[in-house]
């Protein structure tokens, strides 16, 4: 898909030509305090009317689209409604800038302005409010359609412009447009590669794609191959890409942005399995094709190295993929298998289906060479978060006060939440193995927490924060700026936790 070029632009909206002029409104609303008041006078009133009629309340999601009659240079204007001022988020204007480009999509027009919003939501700067409009209407737009002959309907908005009448706040617009066109583009490539089906987006296809990645400036790239892996001894990696054809990859991207070349790097880590058929332990068939999103962790790290180095971040960053397809082939894995991981311990894999943790245990094992500042593991582990968690929240475990606070904090700007569980040792006991250190399985109860346990054993004494992403990578239906099937969500998170420590 094509990114939608956004600019920004001083102007009015009475005296501003366009093909669509988007406005925000509050519901329960004078005019008089909106900036369109003088927009409405030359239309006669129509704004006004609409409100009153009750055609147009300004609830939240409301969208009405309205021919000017020539009576203004823009041709058209859509109103989309903010709900109750007090109310107002920054995941509402996300939400109201993905339903404004859709009805300009459905009006098949090409490119739209829209006027910045007279409320601001509480607490937040300009910047962050032109950010996410950018990404609301970037990523309501986004449609995968790679593999249809007919692409029907599926022309994209190319072009926004977000108007302001205050030349002195051109600054902010631009940079708010810059992080909200990386944090966006960022997303799509994760939408994308996670949308591709498994038979095209094998781990040597994630390879080819860390390569184009590692073409932006100060980014390398290190892939280690299945004779690599045997020799440092990462068995428990190893073992879950044994039951397929398609051999593993290990990639490591390193972006250099730090001024201090040696500083400690933040280290990113994403659990990328291609296809996730459970291994010998089979998943049933229904909704098993939603196991080709199983290597959303990893897609999202390396998004966010790209997103890092197009954003110039003064900082250090290392992402880690580990790659494997999991598949009941000859040579698979079989319950009650031990694998000895690259950290040394070994571990009993009760059931091939648990593979996340095991590819996680060698990437978290492996990033302690690098003595991260910040370890950050992403991955879409157990089902038991989703059935915790639904579809709003993302688990979070960690060792550490502060960089969970960061986390947390980051997921919030992002409109990307997340929620935290308990790490206690005493759900421990359920790991415990009577032949290996431990096993890969937790028995009935807290399926997520277990899963966290289990990764907790390999990140040593750095700061560590593991986000289960299961509930969230992958929606039912459509919204706002969210599409069915592979959401992308956590990328923005990621990235936004990258820009805070940048700032
Ligand atoms: N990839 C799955 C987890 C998953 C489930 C992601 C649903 C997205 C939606 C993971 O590898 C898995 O199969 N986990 C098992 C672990 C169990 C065997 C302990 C699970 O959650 O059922
Ligand atoms: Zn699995
Ligand atoms: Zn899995």
């Amino acid at each position: 898909m094509n990114i939608m070029r956004v600019e920004a632009k001083v102007g009015r909206a009475e005296s501003e030509p366009a093909e669509i002029l988007v406005l925000l409104h509050c519901e329960g609303d004078g005019l008089a305090k909106m900036d369109a008041a003088q927009f409405d006078k030359m239309l006669g009133g129509a704004l006004q009317g609409l409100i009153h009629s009750k055609e147009f309340e300004g609830k939240a999601n409301e969208v009405l689209l309205y021919h000017t009659q020539g009576k203004v240079p823009a041709k058209r204007f859509v109103f989309v409604g903010l709900g109750k001022k007090k109310d107002v988020t920054l995941d509402s204007l996300r939400q109201a800038l993905g339903h404004a480009v859709k009805r300009v999509r459905q009006a098949k027009v090409e490119t739209f302005v829209v006027a910045l919003p007279t409320v601001m939501p509480k607490s937040c700067t300009l910047v962050e409010v032109v950010q996410v409009m950018v990404e609301g209407a970037i990523l309501g737009n986004y449609q995968f359609t790679t593999y249809r002959s007919e692409k029907g309907s599926a022309n994209d908005v190319s072009g926004m412009t977000i108007l302001t009448s205050q030349r002195t706040q051109l600054r902010q617009l631009t940079e708010g447009i810059r992080r909200g066109v990386a944090t966006a583009e960022a997303t799509v490539l994760v939408r994308d590669l996670c949308n591709h089906p498994s038979n095209v987006m094998t781990p040597t296809r994630i390879a080819n794609e860390a390569k184009v990645v590692a073409k932006e400036p100060r980014v390398s790239l290190k892939i280690l191959e299945q004779k690599d892996m045997e020799q440092l001894g990462m068995g428990a990696l190893l073992g879950v890409a044994r039951g397929s054809h398609e051999p593993p990859k290990f990639i490591i991207l390193e972006y250099s942005g730090a001024k201090k070349k040696d500083e400690r790097p933040v280290v990113l880590v994403g659990k990328t399995i291609t296809f996730d058929t459970g291994g010998i332990s089979l998943k049933p068939a229904e909704n098993m094709e939603h196991m080709k999103a199983d290597m959303t962790g990893g897609a999202e790290v390396l998004a966010s190295m790209r997103a890092a180095a197009r954003l110039k971040l003064p900082l250090r960053l290392i992402s880690i993929l580990p790659v494997a397809e999991n598949m009941p082939g000859g040579r698979a894995m079989k319950p009650g298998d031990i694998v000895k991981t690259l950290s040394g311990k070994t571990v009993e894999v009760q059931n091939t289906d648990a593979e996340g943790r095991l590819i996680l245990s060698d990437a978290l094992a492996y990033a302690q060479r690098y003595k991260p500042t910040a370890l950050i593991d992403i991955a879409t582990l157990t089902g038991a978060c989703v059935v915790a968690l639904g579809q709003f929240a993302i688990g979070m475990f960690g060792t550490d006060g502060k960089l969970k606070d960061a986390v947390r904090k980051a997921g919030f700007t992002a409109g990307e939440r997340v929620w935290e569980m308990p790490l206690w040792d005493e759900y421990f006991e359920q790991l415990r193995s009577d032949v290996a250190d431990m096993r890969n399985i937790g028995g009935r109860g807290g399926g997520m927490i277990t899963a966290a346990l289990f990764l907790s054993k390999f990140v040593g004494d750095c700061p560590w924060v593991h986000l289960d992403i299961a509930s969230t990578d992958w929606s039912e239906r459509e919204r706002a700026y969210i599409p069915k099937g592979p959401t992308g969500v956590g990328t923005r998170l990621l990235i936004q936790y990258l820009i805070d420590r940048s700032l």
